[in-house]
């Protein structure tokens, strides 16, 4: 048995061979994935802002947190129920938005739109999607919300507001962290650039991923799907710079934002907050809630981690806005130090792109089953029944346990 695991993971063929059950972490999953996709995408996931360092501080920074345990409490009934905008959720955590998912595998953003909904979590598609929104809110009504990047170009930003609420999407998120672009320098060096470029090294990359050239080929070249009415201009080969240039803008102020507030009815997140006075800014430009984020260590590699942030943005708007996190979120005892901290809902992107990119459209519902097993295990450790339960008392360098 050990033999053939051995011989078929050599040869990365254990994919037909291994069930979802043997893939215990989101480690496993990225080391898979890692395997069975091109490089150049694989670091586009992957990757981060610079040399990387808020990416490792995400992990440290929750690494560094300790639970601490309480026993002598009958936990044997638990619930991991989260109620957020007037909608209960079955997990405390949600999937984050990710562009141009599809290139990491076909149908990545329809597989987990399609996971967010049958397991009652949210799924946020974003403006940069290779997924029409309009396509993701017919598959998940009432677990689709919609991320916005503001554009530079105003009209395409408030086209894209108008879309999403003809679509019926309910929530809006706004990403506020790209003023400009960051320099990341795995995608430099592997001349990442759609379509692709095809150097020798790029054609070496796909072919030694057999699997995942065939799948893509079958399924088309992902394209930015809600930004193509807005680029009918731009040729095919400037078309990552063209989609960039609609998704960030330096202009991006509280005036324009509490222009966007002004045409959304429903709830409006701001996402990229990391700054006590940032939340405010956000509380004053009407936002109902906030997800407190580094982008995953994808814009200011000096960032805090986002887990690090959180206590300081709670202390000064926890009491009058929704506050959610994600950015280095692998395992059930993250999500738990995160509510212990103060958010009120978490998400994670790669982990569940990791988890579509080794195991197709099982993929998604792995991850989610590993995040809601550690939830599960680590309540019952420090003695509780509910995600509500949850706060400061169960950290170990909180004042009231020292
Ligand atoms: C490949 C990739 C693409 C992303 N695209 C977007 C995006 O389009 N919009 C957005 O707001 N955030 C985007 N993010 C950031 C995620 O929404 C999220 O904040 C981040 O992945 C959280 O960190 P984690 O990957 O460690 O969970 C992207 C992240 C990755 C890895």
């Amino acid at each position: 048995m050990n033999f053939m695991r051995l011989v078929f993971s050599r040869f990365n063929i254990g994919i037909y061979y291994m069930t979802p059950e043997d893939f215990h972490t989101i480690d496993d999953l990225r080391d898979r994935a890692q395997k069975r996709i091109p490089k150049l995408a694989f670091d586009y996931l992957d990757g981060g802002a610079g040399n990387e360092a808020n990416i490792q501080r995400n992990r440290t920074g929750f690494e560094d947190i300790l639970l601490c345990p309480e026993y002598l409490r009958d936990v044997s009934e638990r619930s991991q129920k989260v109620t957020l905008f007037g909608h209960t959720y079955d997990a405390p955590i949600g999937v984050s938005p990710v562009g141009l998912a599809n290139l990491l595998w076909p149908k990545v953003d329809t597989v987990l739109a399609t996971m967010a909904r049958d397991r009652n979590i949210p799924y946020l598609i974003s403006a940069a999607g290779t997924t029409a929104l309009e396509t993701i809110a017919e598959i998940a009504p009432d677990h689709a919300w919609f991320q916005l990047y503001v554009s530079g170009q105003e009209h395409v930003s408030f086209d894209l507001v108008r879309r999403a609420k003809e679509a019926g999407i309910k929530i809006l998120v706004v990403t506020v962290d790209i003023p400009l672009p960051a320099i990341r320098l795995r995608d430099l060096r592997n001349d990442f650039k759609m379509p692709f470029k095809m150097t020798p090294k790029v054609i070496w990359d796909i072919a030694s991923k057999p699997g995942w050239a065939f799948a893509t080929l079958v399924a088309g070249k992902p394209v930015f799907e809600n930004l193509v009415p807005y680029m009918k201009e731009q040729s095919e080969e400037k078309s990552l710079n063209a989609a960039q240039a609609l998704q960030v803008s330096p202009k991006l102020d509280e005036a324009l934002m509490k222009r966007i507030r002004d045409a959304w009815d429903g709830p409006l997140i701001i996402k990229g907050v990391l700054s006590p006075k940032t939340a405010a800014a956000a509380k004053r430009c009407g936002a109902d809630g906030i997800i407190v984020s580094n982008h995953g260590g994808r814009q200011l590699d000096s960032a805090p981690s986002s887990i690090e942030a959180l206590p300081r943005v709670c202390d000064a708007v926890g009491n009058e806005m929704t506050i959610m996190l994600d950015s280095g979120i692998r395992n059930g005892g993250d999500i738990v130090k995160a509510y212990c901290s103060g958010a009120e809902f978490t998400f994670s992107g790669r982990s569940f792109v990791f988890g579509v990119g080794a195991l197709g459209e099982l993929g998604g519902a792995r991850v989610l089953d590993i995040f809601v097993d550690g939830v599960d295990r680590n309540l019952a450790q420090i003695g509780c029944t509910s995600i509500e339960e949850l706060g400061s008392e169960y950290l170990w360098a909180s004042p009231q346990n020292i």
